[in-house]
């Protein structure tokens, strides 16, 4: 699985992006070779980068990002499914520009309208009834979900906490611990009691069953690790509702609620985070967890929340919240006016510009033509997803399944090339990520199935080194 593809694929780009008609400024900044060597001299060497040439990004519009010679690229990957609306969208820039030259920074020590006002409109869209409407705003998804360990220790007087395998949650030493990813998880021990249930992933099922005469065993496998593994009482369970750095799993329908059930059973809270599935990206329903018809105690929420600022939420019933009281929980920059004029511009435009209608209708139309590349590309063993939150799996056999993981990483460098940026995840690095911002057109659908077309045919042709 370490096999590299040589030699370098070229050919000839037959494809080009759909017509936009923003110019991108001339960028008179530091060359590429110095913005590299800087960030190699003065940066964490922790920082990775996509691409054997790094991709300089100076400019934003919409799906589109343009790299400093002023090459467009259609964005797929929306800075790692971050940009819900568009980069740059106008309604979100101007309601940020206003902002900062009114007040950047206040606290929440004092008053300012506009976070009772996002608070508001936060628990406006969650489902009726589920009593989900107090919030508490952070800066990024890690602090959030930690935030939910806190508040469900609290609130449950339990330690005990489970998430899943293949799951992502964070980068802080706690949600590193909740991370339950082979390339992601941190190796040392942090002190967080946390054991794993294993994901709802059909494709390659962790118990090498088959739906639906597996009894669903990856959700009522969450008993015995309780039983097993834990005092017996749960503090709280969390878990993505779609696996987004997994790979884009998608569970049995019945997955969810049989887990919940078993956890509630032992005293826990459910926790969905929402930070890549949320905000209307899986296209028939607002939240991802809505898809499965679970209502959880706590949602985590980020990355689309804002369109690319830097905020996160944590929202859950006020009896749960309540029990934070005790803690005086405080977080400088947690509900700063910016963000949060940012955060309400992202949700208005969302309803605004039915964005969620836009995911359904370009997502089922950009997955329906990956389903068409798989009959016709050996490589593509599975195609997943929902709206715009799509995974394409690909294998060197589709009887072993064995991960293509070095074609996956030169699909990427040619659909670069060609001007599409996507992502890659899952367990083994062999699935296609693709969730751009939600304001994809169908042309651009067609230009990206069109470009994994014509890549995955010179993948195909290359020999495995
Ligand atoms: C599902 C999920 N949860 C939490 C996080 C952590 O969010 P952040 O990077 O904002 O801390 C991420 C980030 O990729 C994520 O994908």
């Amino acid at each position: 699985m370490s096999q590299t593809l040589t030699p370098p694929i070229t050919a000839p780009r037959r494809l080009s992006l759909p017509v936009c008609n923003h110019e991108p400024q001339p960028y008179n900044g530091p060359s590429k070779a110095e913005v590299i060597a800087t960030r190699d001299e003065y940066l964490s060497p922790a920082l990775f980068k996509y691409y054997k040439d790094p991709l300089m990004v100076v400019e934003g519009h919409m799906q589109y990002l343009f790299d400093e010679t002023g090459k467009r690229y259609l964005d797929g990957f929306a800075g790692i499914v971050t940009v819900s609306v568009g980069h740059c969208h106008p309604k979100v820039t101007a309601a940020v520009q206003e902002q900062v030259a009114k007040i950047q920074h206040t606290t929440t020590i004092y008053l300012h309208p506009t976070i009772g006002m996002f608070g508001k409109k936060l628990a406006e869209h969650m489902p009726t009834g589920a009593g989900l409407s107090s919030t508490y705003f952070t800066n990024s998804g890690s602090e959030a979900n930690e935030l939910a360990v806190l508040a469900s220790r609290e609130f449950t007087g339990n330690t005990d906490v489970l998430s899943l395998r293949n799951g992502y949650h964070g980068g802080t030493s706690a949600t590193m611990q909740l991370t339950a990813h082979s390339t992601w998880k941190f190796k040392t021990n942090t002190g967080l009691p946390v054991k794993n249930g294993t994901p709802g992933y059909c494709y390659r099922c962790p118990h090498n069953l088959v739906y639906p005469s597996c009894n669903l065993k990856c959700a009522t496998d969450i008993e015995d690790v309780i039983s097993y593994e834990t005092s017996g009482q749960v503090a709280m369970f969390i878990g993505e509702c779609i696996q987004g750095v997994g790979g884009t799993i998608i569970p049995p329908k019945e997955y969810f609620k049989i887990v919940y059930d078993i956890v509630r059973k032992h005293g826990g809270l459910c926790v969905a985070d929402e930070v890549q599935g949320g905000f209307g990206r899986t296209g028939t329903k607002f939240w991802a967890f809505e898809n499965w018809d679970v209502t959880p105690d706590i949602v985590t929420m980020a990355k689309g929340i804002g369109n690319g600022a830097p905020l996160g939420a944590m929202t859950t019933r006020p009896e749960i919240s309540k029990t934070l009281g005790g803690r005086i929980h405080f977080n400088t920059y947690g509900g700063n006016p910016v963000s949060m004029a940012q955060g309400l511009a992202t949700l208005n435009v969302i309803d605004e510009e039915n964005i969620q209608a836009n995911a359904l209708k370009i997502g089922g139309y950009l997955k329906q033509r990956f389903l068409e590349l798989q009959q016709k590309h050996p490589l593509i063993g599975d195609v997943r997803g929902m709206g715009l939150m799509l995974g394409v799996e690909l294998v060197t056999d589709r009887v072993s399944k064995n991960p293509a993981k070095a074609q996956t990483a030169a699909v990427l460098e040619l659909a670069r090339e060609r001007g599409l940026l996507i992502g890659k995840g899952g367990l083994y690095g062999n699935v296609l990520r693709i969730k751009p911002p939600m304001c994809l057109t169908k042309d651009d659908a067609d230009f990206m199935a069109d470009c994994l077309d014509e890549v995955l045919s010179l993948v195909a042709q290359q020999p495995a080194a």
